[in-house]
C-alpha cells in the first residue's frame, strides 16, 4: 500500500479536523470566492475548507488520497444537503483524470504539502488551474515556535530517521523551496506571494485531552507514539507534548483549549 495513503488512513483525521473548522471557514472567507467559481480542494480531508467554499456558491471538487476521509466528506455533504460539492479519491502527485486548466482556484490547506514528489505536486496544481486563476496553499513552517511545527519537531526526536531521499513536508513552509517548485512548473517568480497567518485549534476539553486526541487519531503522532513505545518512551513523548500544549493554550475558560499556530499562505497567480 502507498505509505502516504496508509499514514493518513491510520487513525481518524476527522477528530482533529473538528478542532480546525472555525479557522478553515475564516480562511475561505479571505479567498475571494464567488458563485459558480470552479474550485479544486486538494488534500481536502473531510472538507474543513471545501464545505465553506461550497457554502459561498463555488462548484467544489474535493480530492484526497484517503478513502475514509473522502467518505466522511461525502457524508457531511449529504447531511448538509449541499449539491455543489463532492469528494473523490486522488493523489496530488498525479491528478490524472482531471483536465488541464479546469479550475479557477486550487486550494490546498495543509494537504498537498504532505504528498511526496513536491515538484510533481506543483506541476499538477498549475496544470489544472486555468490561466488567470490561482493556487492557494497553506503550509506549516519548519522550526516555527507555534504548535504544529513543535509537535512535529518533538515527535521526530522519538522516531527513526526517514528513508534516504525523503523530502520533509515542512519544506513547503520555506519560501525558497516554494518558489523553486512553482517556477519549475512554469510560473514567473513575481506571480508567487506569501503571507503568514494563524490557524487556531479550538477544543472543548483540556490541552492534555487534546494531546490524547492527537495520540489516538492523528496518523503522524500515532506513528511517533508507536516508535516511542518500542523504546519504552511513550510516556516521555506524552509529557513533552502535554507541556507544549499547556504552554501554547490561550483559552480563558478552564477545561477548554485554544491554541494558535502560524502557517505560510502561498498564493500563485497562474
Ligand atoms: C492535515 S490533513 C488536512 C486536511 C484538510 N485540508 C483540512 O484542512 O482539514 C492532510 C490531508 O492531506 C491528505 N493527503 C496527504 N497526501 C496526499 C496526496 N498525495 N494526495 C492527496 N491528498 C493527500 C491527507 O489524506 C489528509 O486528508
Amino acid at each position: 500500500m502507498n505509505p502516504n495513503k496508509a499514514l493518513w488512513e491510520k487513525g481518524d483525521f476527522t477528530r482533529i479536523a473538528q478542532t480546525m473548522r472555525e479557522s478553515g471557514e475564516a480562511l475561505v472567507a479571505k479567498l475571494g470566492i464567488t458563485k459558480g467559481m470552479k474550485v479544486l480542494d486538494l488534500g481536502c480531508g473531510d472538507g474543513t475548507t471545501a464545505i465553506p467554499e461550497a457554502r459561498l456558491g463555488a462548484e467544489v471538487l474535493g480530492v484526497d488520497i484517503t478513502k475514509n476521509l473522502v467518505d466522511a466528506g461525502n457524508r457531511r455533504v449529504k447531511e448538509l444537503n449541499l449539491t455543489n460539492v463532492r469528494f473523490q479519491e486522488g493523489d496530488a502527485t498525479n491528478l490524472g483524470d482531471l483536465k488541464d486548466q479546469s479550475f479557477d482556484l486550487v486550494v490546498s490547506i495543509f494537504g498537498a504539502m504532505f504528498a511526496p514528489k513536491p515538484f510533481d505536486v506543483a506541476k499538477e496544481m498549475v496544470r489544472v488551474t486555468r490561466r488567470g486563476g490561482r493556487v492557494v496553499m497553506g503550509n506549516w513552517i519548519p522550526n516555527d515556535p507555534t504548535l504544529v511545527a513543535q509537535i512535529l519537531k518533538i515527535s521526530a526526536a522519538y522516531t527513526p530517521p526517514p528513508p534516504e531521499g525523503f523530502i520533509s513536508p515542512m519544506t513547503w513552509g520555506v519560501e525558497t523551496n516554494v518558489i523553486e517548485r512553482f517556477t519549475a512548473a512554469g510560473v514567473a517568480r513575481d506571480k508567487i506571494s506569501f503571507v503568514r497567518d494563524t490557524y487556531r485549534f479550538e477544543f472543548a476539553h483540556t490541552p492534555s485531552e487534546l494531546v490524547t486526541e492527537f495520540r489516538s487519531y492523528y496518523g503522524p503522532t500515532m506513528n511517533a507514539f508507536d516508535a516511542a513505545a518500542k523504546n519504552g518512551k511513550a510516556t516521555d513523548l506524552f509529557r513533552e507534548l502535554e507541556a507544549l500544549f499547556l504552554r501554547c493554550n490561550e483559552s480563558r475558560s478552564a477545561g477548554a483549549t485554544s491554541i494558535p499556530a502560524t502557517y505560510l499562505r502561498v498564493t500563485v497567480a497562474v
